[in-house]
């Protein structure tokens, strides 16, 4: 879990205390509230330090950059991190933006107080502090400020040196690690068609084709889900959680891809609609309704596929599945990057 406890206390957490009182003039749950502040995609970068001789970082998406002359970035920590104290009374911290295949190391960092930088190459840059290898870029930073900021303070750091490399960036999207990957000029955002580009010389490449066909399809998959009243990130526990009936939130979490704040609030709410049950020993169960839910599922997704594939015969499209199997042998993509 990200804050140290077992994801399935967390659950009873969240229920017993999800509408707790927050401070100020107007009250939200702030798990909802979470909830939305995620929907804003951000990269995904590891904030590291050193203190009294012990090498400490924590997974951090709040980092943003302020101003240019004189060069300032900022970030925010929780106060009930372990490494509060080390970073707040640090000189010297290090951003160091990750790169997409380093999810591991993202969930990792994201874990408290473990042991977080066994196995984890690094250097040691301004002020000893750890700078993470292969990563998209850095940012050596020495303190400017620290503000008061509720939960949590906000870091300002004056950038004393910076790196970057040509790696692509990881993204952290509604709870979920996403590629970054180019929008093609197939439809405006209103679904005005006629800006389909039907003569593109960019279509001799058929990995280009591959990417947008990718995008077509993503669109029509997210229709889908809508119309079944499922989130992807509901969708994907409850069809990961019917087909390893038995398992605890734990053993799920690493199959569903998602980040422990995001299965939590997508059990709350299957739970809610009565779609699963937690049982005492804190085994995930999916009731009928549930079950009908992933059947639903499953023949709308088939359906969309018939469509899809309409024009199409049954041995042309088990030679596409072939081809497609194929690419992903030649060049296998990390897991959970996609629906
Ligand atoms: C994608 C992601 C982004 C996060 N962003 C922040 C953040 O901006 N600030 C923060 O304090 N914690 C953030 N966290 C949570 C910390 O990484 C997590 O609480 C960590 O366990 C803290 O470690 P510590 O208790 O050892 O200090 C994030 C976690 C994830 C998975």
């Amino acid at each position: 879990m990200a804050d140290g406890r077992d994801v399935t206390d967390v659950v009873d957490v969240v229920e017993s205390k999800g509408e707790a009182a927050c401070q100020g003039m107007v009250k939200f749950d702030p798990l909802q509230l979470r909830r939305v502040f995620g929907k804003f995609a951000t990269g995904v970068t590891v904030v590291t330090t050193e203190s009294n001789g012990r090498s400490v970082g924590i997974t951090c998406n709040s980092f943003s950059s302020v101003s240019l002359e004189p060069p300032l970035l900022l970030w925010s920590l929780r106060k009930a991190n372990l490494s509060y104290d080390d970073f707040v009374n640090a000189k010297h911290f290090a951003v160091n933006i990750l790169a997409s295949d380093q999810i591991d190391i993202s969930s990792k960092f994201a874990k408290s107080g473990a042991d977080k930088f066994a196995g984890i190459k690094f250097d040691r840059g301004l002020g000893n502090v750890p700078l993470l290898r292969d990563t998209t870029a850095t940012f050596e930073c020495k303190v400017d400020v620290i503000h008061e900021a509720g939960d949590h303070v906000v870091i300002i750091g004056r950038v004393m040196a910076f790196a970057s490399s040509d790696r692509a960036p990881l993204i952290f999207s509604d709870g979920r690690y996403v590629d970054a990957i180019e929008r093609p000029p197939l439809r405006t955002s209103d679904g005005d068609q006629s800006a389909a580009v039907p003569e593109d010389p960019l279509h001799q490449f058929v990995s280009v084709l591959l990417l947008r066909a990718f995008h077509s399809v993503i669109e029509l998959l997210s229709e889908a889900r809508s119309e079944i009243g499922v989130t992807i990130n509901e969708s994907r526990l409850l069809t990961v959680a019917d087909a390893y009936p038995g398992s605890g939130l734990d053993e799920l979490l690493p199959r569903t891809y998602l980040a422990s704040s995001a299965i939590v609030d997508a059990l709350r709410t299957l739970r809610q609609r009565g779609y699963l049950v937690v049982d005492p020993a804190g085994k995930i169960v999916v009731t009928d309704l549930g079950q009908q839910k992933v059947r639903a599922y499953n023949t709308r997704f088939k359906d969309l596929e018939n469509y899809l594939f309409r024009s199409l015969a049954p041995d042309q499209i088990e030679a596409f599945r072939k081809v497609l199997l194929s690419i992903m042998k030649s060049a296998p993509s990390r897991p959970g990057t996609s629906h």
